[in-house]
């Protein structure tokens, strides 16, 4: 088939390697010049496992670039439309984006096609879609709008793309259904996981991927209710976490315990300093805005919210009861970006709290190993970029672990206190166990469970006859 994806960012460029991939015949249009010629130059432009060899693999084969969204439509009977949808200051998406690229997809209609919105958009956008592409394009013209909503995470989109828990297909019309039936077939017959080169499972494979079949106000709603309630998730357990630290339990014995429910399922019960990103802040205060607008009460969605922002103010509370007063103190930080795997700063809680600290007048010393360049277009020079994890700790006050990268979960803790000016390890993100704090010699705060201290404190209070009495 010929598929035009407009938009090729997160979700827009994984989704056009991955198409051709499948076998279709792919246009991927952007209207930032300067990413249309890193990928015409056979650049990636965002961090992601896999995309780079796939993008090689099908560039001036089955993918090709441009900056024509006219051109792109006319070669194509399926059009995804994967711009940005974020958020306006009231809460609601801002759908500027989406109505621009479907006025110039109306001009340019040459025969019957399908416009899929892959960006996630709130119910009713697809009415307003055809009501746009109806009212702009020439008479006569044959079009459906269907609504096929990402579940991809970054840091695993491609996988997450090639291997999908289900495919949603919010489709009104028995044709248009068929079309986006043909793009996913090389996944819905197993075709493709049947072929030598295949991208490698993640897992297990699942016997056969689900499709869903709704409506297309239903598929929209999907997209927003999941994001809403896996947020929903990160705040209860970090609600949990809190009674834990007030009651002096370990939150990582609750969630084991929760998490083995089937009926829960562990996924998304990490606590920590609360989730980011350009997904779930934006599509929860979006669904709320949903709701309010159909007079629905969701208030849910605003303890969500909140618990989520004073997450970050709980963390810097944690900071400065570690080291007593911020001012003038030298921080060194691990991750930037929103969470571990991607380059993507967007809302990251971890961009907020170093912020926070600044504001306070610390000195930063940061690393990231894929976040650096996003991170300095938000913080310039008001902070010091490490060149790795014990860079970022020399001489440091206090280390904090802000991103859950894998390579923050093994480091060398020996090293760590040697460079460090005082052995103080502050996790926002709970990836060591307190087994192997509590042999480190190193003090470590972490979220929901109790503090290990450092074993000089123990030291000082017996000197001081405070733990003899
Ligand atoms: N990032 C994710 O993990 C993720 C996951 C699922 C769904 N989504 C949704 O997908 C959508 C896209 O997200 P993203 O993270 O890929 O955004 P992004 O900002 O990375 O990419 C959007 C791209 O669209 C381009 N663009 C904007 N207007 C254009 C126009 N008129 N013509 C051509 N190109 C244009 C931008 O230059 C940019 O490259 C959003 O609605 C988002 O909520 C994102």
């Amino acid at each position: 088939m010929h598929i035009a994806v407009i938009g090729s960012g997160y979700v827009g460029l994984v989704a056009a390697a991955c198409f051709a991939e499948l076998g279709h015949t792919v246009v991927c249009v952007d209207n930032d010049e300067q990413k249309l010629e890193a990928l015409q130059r056979g650049e990636t432009p965002i961090h992601e496992v896999y995309l780079p060899e796939l993008l090689q693999r099908h560039r001036g084969l089955r993918l090709s670039y441009s900056g024509s969204v006219a051109e792109a439509v006319r070669a194509s009977s399926v059009i995804f439309i994967a711009v940005g949808t974020p958020p306006l200051e009231s809460g609601d998406a801002d759908l500027s984006y989406v109505e621009a690229v479907a006025r110039e997809i109306a001009f340019s209609l040459n025969g019957y096609k399908v416009i899929v919105e892959k960006s996630t958009v709130p119910v009713y956008t697809s009415e307003w879609l055809k009501r746009v592409i109806r009212l702009t394009c020439p008479e006569n013209e044959e079009f459906d709008v269907v609504s096929n909503p990402e579940f991809l995470r970054e840091g695993t989109a491609v996988t997450d793309f090639l291997y999908p828990d289900r495919i949603v297909i919010g489709a009104d019309s028995e044709r248009s259904r068929e079309v986006l039936e043909q793009v996913y077939l090389p996944l819905l017959s197993g075709s493709y996981y049947e072929q030598a080169h295949r991208i490698p499972e993640p897992g297990e494979l699942a016997d056969r991927v689900k499709v869903i079949y709704t409506s297309a106000k239903s598929a929209e709603l999907i997209k927003h209710a999941s994001n809403a309630f896996l947020a929903m998730k990160i705040s209860f357990i970090n609600a949990v976490a809190n009674v834990c630290e007030a009651v002096e339990a370990d939150v990582e014995e609750v969630r084991r315990g929760m998490g083995s429910d089937a009926r829960i399922g562990s996924a998304f019960l990490r606590a920590g300093i609360g989730y980011g990103g350009s997904c779930f802040p934006k599509d929860v205060a979006a669904f709320r805005s949903v709701a309010e607008q159909a007079r629905c009460s969701f208030r849910l969605l605003d303890e969500v919210i909140a618990i989520n922002e004073e997450q970050r103010s709980r963390f810097i509370a944690k900071v400065r009861e570690a080291l007593w007063t911020l001012k003038g103190k030298r921080v060194g930080v691990l991750g930037l970006a929103f969470k571990g795997g991607t380059d993507d700063v967007r809302e990251s809680p971890a961009i907020a709290i170093v912020k926070s600290l600044l504001a306070q007048q610390c000195a930063i010393q940061a690393y990231d190993p894929a976040a650096m360049k996003g991170a300095r277009n938000i913080l310039g020079d008001s902070i010091a970029y490490a060149g790795d994890a014990y860079e970022a700790a020399q001489g440091a006050d206090a280390l904090l672990i802000l991103t859950d990268w894998e390579e923050f979960a093994a480091l060398d803790l020996e090293r760590l206190k040697q460079v460090l000016r005082y052995p103080i390890i502050i996790d926002g993100r709970n990836l060591y166990s307190l087994e192997t704090m509590q042999s480190s010699g190193l003090m470590y705060v972490s979220m929901g469970r109790p503090v290990i201290q450092h074993p000089s404190s123990a030291t000082r209070k017996l000197k001081s006859g405070e733990l003899a009495k």
